[in-house]
């Protein structure tokens, strides 16, 4: 069975989708291992589940020394579990080179907006051409735009903000009186049924995983 690790700093809602499709037999691989750099709903969603966690804490994202310990004692951490996937499930830190050096094509992230296959400044969409909403004001820059839809996208993640290869993507409306909160919902259920089918995606082999040459970066 394959193994998989997940980073979360949120809520959970993401982790809890893939803990409730293993449970329903539908994931092709196991949580082994839940990580969070802060006390959040995601470990108390591992603990409820009996599924090992670990709380690597970052108090000072500035303070340099700090940030080199917490990066090397998290690529360590990921490390213990052995895994053939890492999951960013509303991780919210930078991951350092040496982080996907470590793990090679094998890190996937879970966005709340549309994102392009090119890596570009902008997506194709229902809509037409939409700008592609980078970084951790996703939800609140659909609204701010103006935009008709945006969407979920789950993709590989490489040394560039958001720009990795594209494993799966869903457009979700954007309703008229929506606020940040009714419309990250929305994109949050369409989230819980994409993240898993690129899990399997990514474990069954059918998705060509980039060089470990193309890795390194972040996430949001
Ligand atoms: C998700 O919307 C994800 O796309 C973003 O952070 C949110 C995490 O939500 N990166 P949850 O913690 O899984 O509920």
């Amino acid at each position: 069975m394959s193994r998989i690790v997940v980073l979360a700093s949120g809520s959970g809602t993401n982790l809890q989708a893939l803990i409730d499709a293993e449970r329903s037999g539908t994931l092709a691989g196991s949580v082994a291992l839940v990580v969070s750099d802060r006390a959040c709903g995601a470990l108390e969603r591992a603990e409820v589940a009996g599924i090992a966690s670990a709380l690597v804490p970052l108090r000072d994202r500035k303070d340099q020394t700090e940030r080199a310990g917490f990066d090397a004692r998290l690529v360590e951490m990921v490390a213990s579990a052995r895994p053939d996937l890492v999951v960013l499930a509303g991780w919210m830190l930078l991951l350092d080179d040496g982080f996907l050096v470590r793990f090679p094509g094998q890190v996937i992230n879970v966005h709340p907006a549309l994102l392009p296959d090119d890596g570009g400044p902008t997506v194709a969409s229902s809509a037409g051409q939409l700008p592609a909403l980078r970084g951790d004001r996703a939800v609140r820059g659909a609204l701010r735009h103006g935009l008709p839809v945006t969407g979920a996208t789950v993709h590989v993640v490489t040394a560039e903000l958001d720009a990795g290869p594209v494993i799966l993507r869903e457009e979700v409306p954007v309703l008229p009186g929506d606020d940040e909160t009714t419309l990250h919902e929305r994109i949050k259920r369409v989230e819980h049924r994409l993240l898993p089918l690129a899990v399997n995606r990514m474990l069954d082999g059918t998705l060509e995983r980039p060089a470990a040459r193309a890795v390194g970066g972040i996430q949001a």
